[in-house]
């Protein structure tokens, strides 16, 4: 018989137990490869049904089921990804790999998007709640306030290898000793040298975080946040409270892709969670020419921030030259057609770099050395030639020649001869690619894929009320506690106690004997 009430109940209870979770993605960084990273979140989680509002500094091609976008991409942020070129890099003229490198263009991002009408308006919408806030984590902490204002637990997605300033917000500060800094390319174990220049190194970053990033983040958060939270709650948290009270940190890193490093319980390794578990076939033609390449396939793509169309023409012709001399297919990601190229040299405007990779012909991979590039040579197990330019790329790069599947050639005008070499160096040398099949094979050996870690890392946050129990007691514990300091002030006064009653005691026995002296 129908029942209406029963109808109703029957809805109304397999929506609450559908596990459909509210959740807020903030990515906030300007650049194309991070978008690339904080959309595989994204997708992950709709691919497990929950309904997800997305703040990207680069929005997605196309919308996605259950993803409400907040478009900001009207903010005309200058990023070094848009008006650096690779001869300004040539030519020595930024040094982006310094600690300083970046800082100024990120605050500048965080703010204009805190102050986009369409964040403002969504901001101040009181009818919005979730049950997660998931932030993209550089450098500065600015967005934690989003856990505060809708009152849930936080988790830190941090897109580069975990570094010290990752490791402070769930654990404490690595060492410097064995932990290199954000964009070191030393590679522990460290060497006298190596030891000392990350500690200096560390020092400054601290300082820097403390009188700049620090300074900066309070400001905003006391004019953004700070009076919505008040219009919600009574009690208005610190960011520091919020920002160091995540549940846990996404990191995209894995133990095959770098030395090991000393992580709490609550550092989540989800390195690979952006490639797709089945690569899209490649296009016919392209299939054709990789299939028929039986010498093997070169590919070459220097990221989305270099364009290799700004290459000195002498540059571009002698590497077309030392090109045409190979045996092999050569595959380059190229924005402009080059004429009177030589025949083994195919352009690609836009290139399927995951199915190309995947080809079993493939055998080498020049790159950039960007974190997304040289994770995807060990996840289809492809040795690297790699050319940083900046930021982590030369870290990545670096890690790559130590752990010996790569080999670093400098983006100099002599870069021709430089690739020449490491060409016929991997060619001959078959360590490289044995080295990097053995990584693969660890970086393919996990329990599950690190997209199915994403999901039920984030359902178990939500579920158990933002997990608690994955604390690391070093986090837990004040820093004069571990420095025993209370303990040192304890053995002080007993000492100083001691010393006076003694002092006391002899006192009365000098007087004592005086009079019985006397
Ligand atoms: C810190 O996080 C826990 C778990 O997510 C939450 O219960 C608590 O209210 C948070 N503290 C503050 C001050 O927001």
């Amino acid at each position: 018989m129908w029942n209406p009430v029963l109808f109703l109940l029957t809805i109304l209870t397999t929506v609450s137990f559908s596990n459909a979770y509210r959740i807020l993605i903030v990515a906030p960084t300007n650049s194309k490869s991070h978008a690339i990273l904080s959309e595989g979140l994204v997708k992950h989680l709709i691919e497990a049904g929950h309904e997800i509002t997305y703040i990207p500094a680069i929005p997605p091609d196309k919308p996605l089921p259950r993803v409400t976008v907040i478009d900001v991409s009207d903010i005309v942020s200058p990023h070094p990804d848009e008006f650096l070129n690779v001869k300004d890099f040539m030519d020595r003229k930024f040094d982006l790999d310094v600690a300083t490198g970046f800082i100024p263009y990120i605050l500048a991002f965080s703010e204009q998007l805190l102050d986009h009408p369409n964040v403002q308006k969504f901001m101040a919408d009181k009818s919005q709640q979730f049950d997660l806030v998931i932030v993209e984590f550089l450098f500065n902490t600015i967005h934690a306030g989003f856990s505060g204002l809708y009152n849930c637990p936080l988790i830190w997605f941090s897109p580069t290898h975990p570094n010290w300033m990752v490791f402070e917000l769930i654990d404490e500060a690595t060492n410097p000793a064995y932990s290199v800094g954000r964009l070191s390319s030393n590679v522990p174990p460290l060497n006298f040298k190596e030891r000392v220049l990350e500690l200096g190194n560390f020092i400054m970053e601290k300082l820097i975080q403390m009188v700049w990033i620090s300074k900066s983040d309070k400001e905003l958060y006391e004019k953004n946040f700070v009076p919505l939270i008040r219009e919600r709650r009574t009690s208005v948290p610190s960011l520091e409270t919020l920002a160091y009270n995540g549940s846990l940190v996404f990191s995209n890193y894995h133990q095959s892709l770098s030395v090991g490093v000393r992580a709490p319980p609550n550092h989540i390794s989800i390195g690979g969670f952006h490639i797709d578990q089945n690569v899209k076939p490649l296009s016919q033609d392209l299939q054709e020419l990789m299939d028929d390449a039986t010498d093997g396939v070169i590919y070459i793509s220097l990221g989305s921030n270099i364009k290799s169309k700004h290459f000195p023409s002498e540059v571009k012709r002698d590497i077309l030259e030392m090109f045409g001399k190979l045996k092999q297919t050569v595959i380059w990601k190229f924005e402009e057609d080059l004429p009177n190229r030589p025949s083994n040299v195919h352009i690609l405007k836009w290139a399927p770099q995951q199915s190309i990779l995947s080809h079993k012909n493939c055998i080498i991979f020049i790159t950039h050395g960007g974190l997304l590039s040289t994770t995807e040579s060990i996840h289809f197990g492809v040795p690297v030639i790699g050319v940083p330019a900046f930021y982590d790329q030369f870290l990545n790069v670096e890690r790559a020649v130590k752990m010996g599947y790569g080999r670093k050639v400098d983006l100099s005008y002599k870069i021709a001869t430089g690739l020449d070499l490491a060409i016929q160096e991997v060619l001959d040398e078959p360590k490289y690619t044995a080295k990097v099949h053995e990584l693969s094979e660890i970086y393919h050996d996990r329990p599950v894929p690190p997209g199915k870690d994403v999901v039920y890392w984030v359902e178990h946050v939500i579920k158990t009320r933002g997990a608690p129990h994955l604390r690391s007691p070093a986090f837990l514990t004040p820093w004069y506690q571990k420095l025993y300091l209370d303990f040192a002030l304890v053995l002080l006064i007993l000492v100083l106690v001691l010393k006076f009653a003694f002092r006391h005691k002899f006192k009365k026995n000098d007087l004592c004997n005086e009079r019985n002296q006397k």
